[in-house]
């Protein structure tokens, strides 16, 4: 099942590093070839020549400890096609959320830019300490995909959220990864994500409250299945693909109309100010004696709306000839009333092959959280609903959707 694929295990110390011999023989059992990086600390758990004896391969644990013409970390991070860290600690956690690189296998996922599969294990108190759940969410955040830990009986005699989760579940989540098909190799895909940000004066603006995560969650997937990604995006971001960082509404209309000739996709998941101020000032404005302050905005461009014009115009001046390359266009609809009938008038006025509706009132879903539960509409007025699923879910729903 895994003939030919290169999985690299990261183990750290925790007292689940055991179970991980048992993940190795599972890997090697379906054909994969299996290399194993372990922090120091995880040599108190399992030794060296366990792992070297079970993956049939050496085993790296000091950085440069290998005379080779590659430094350890970049020959690691190129061979493999996927880097499973399990279990990990808070600490190894905390190192790779903020670029500390201060062992062989921190030095390697800092260098990998293939799929990252983090399994945490710890005690159930460290699992909830906020900044632990800080630095998941910034995983989370730049693609790498967790595996929650599971509820039960600790080693440290402590019961709850912390056990390392089932082996079956790490290792189908592999063979999910590495069986993708890249079958959007070949398509352009322009991503918008974030809210704009439309300035009053040289250190004042209006935004939203838009994180940029299902924009991002969208990206992430349509390159992860081989698409050729841009993000336009408001958010400060680091990813594998390439990325254009805006500002306003303007700023994002040129960037994405820029790409449109390109684009085989156009999602436009940002949230797109409605309106500017009319004048920006250059300096900052004096606070005064007056108890109210009025700004006066005047209507953004509809970057969604024009993006439909370019499609009709490209159609109408290409007609009579045979090949006619002319971007899917998908937009959203953020309402926290009347959703779908709302989306119905949205998708007729502006034009799009698809609107995707969420309901932005709800604290579960939408606006900054990391799920989002939507229905599809199509031009054809038919509709799918997809119920409340992580925001990375609904975005491989939506891209299966809309690949034609
Ligand atoms: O970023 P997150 O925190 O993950 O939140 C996700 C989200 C809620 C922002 C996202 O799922 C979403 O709904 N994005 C669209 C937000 C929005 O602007 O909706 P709208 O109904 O106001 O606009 C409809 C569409 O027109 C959108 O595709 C929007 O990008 C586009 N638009 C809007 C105004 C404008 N001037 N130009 C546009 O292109």
């Amino acid at each position: 099942m895994l003939d030919g694929k290169n999985i690299l295990i990261g183990i750290t110390g925790g007292i689940a590093a055991y179970k991980i011999c048992e993940l190795i023989r599972m890997y090697k059992r379906s054909g994969a070839n299996v290399r194993v990086i372990c922090t120091p600390n995880a040599l108190n758990f399992v030794t060296k020549l366990t792992l070297q004896n079970l993956s049939q391969n050496e085993v790296g644990i000091e950085e440069f400890s290998i005379s080779d013409f590659k430094p350890e970390h970049i020959s690691f991070a190129d061979e493999a096609d996927i880097m499973v860290i399990a279990p990990a600690t808070a600490n190894t956690i905390g190192k790779v959320a903020n670029g500390i690189c201060d062992n062989l296998l921190t030095s390697v996922v800092c260098a990998f830019r293939k799929p990252i599969i983090i399994a945490p294990a710890m005690n159930c108190g460290m699992w909830e300490n906020i900044f632990v759940q800080n630095n998941i969410d910034k995983l989370s955040a730049a693609g790498m995909c967790i595996m929650e830990p599971e509820e039960g009986f600790l080693a440290c005699g402590s019961n709850g959220v912390g056990r390392l989760c089932s082996l079956d579940k790490i290792y189908e989540k592999t063979v999910e990864f590495l069986k993708q098909k890249k079958y959007l190799s070949g398509k352009k895909f322009v991503i918008t994500a974030g809210g704009t940000i439309e300035a009053i004066d040289s250190v004042r603006y209006i935004s939203n409250y838009s994180s940029g995560k299902m924009g991002i969650a969208l990206a992430d997937i349509a390159f992860e299945m081989g698409a050729d990604v841009t993000l336009i995006t408001t958010v400060d971001t680091e990813k594998p693909y390439r990325i254009i960082r805006v500002k306003s509404a303007f700023d994002m209309k040129s960037a994405v109309e820029a790409e449109f000739d390109k684009a085989d996709y156009i999602i436009m998941a940002a949230a797109v100010a409605d309106y500017r101020a009319k004048n920006i000032a250059d300096h900052k404005l004096k606070k005064t004696d007056a108890e109210t302050f009025s700004v006066e905005f005047v209507k953004n461009p509809d970057i969604l709306k024009g993006l439909f014009e370019l499609k009709t115009n490209a159609l109408s001046n290409c007609s009579g000839q045979s090949a006619i390359k002319s971007p899917i266009i998908v937009g959203f609809c953020a309402e926290s009333e009347n959703l779908i009938e709302n989306a119905k008038e949205k998708i007729s006025k502006k034009g799009c092959d698809y609107l995707i509706a969420n309901d932005i009132s709800r604290k579960d879903i939408g606006f900054s959280s990391d799920y989002n539960e939507v229905t599809i509409l199509k031009k054809d007025g038919t509709m799918k609903h997809l119920p409340r699923a992580s925001k990375r879910e609904i975005a491989t729903k939506i891209i299966e959707e809309i690949y034609e």
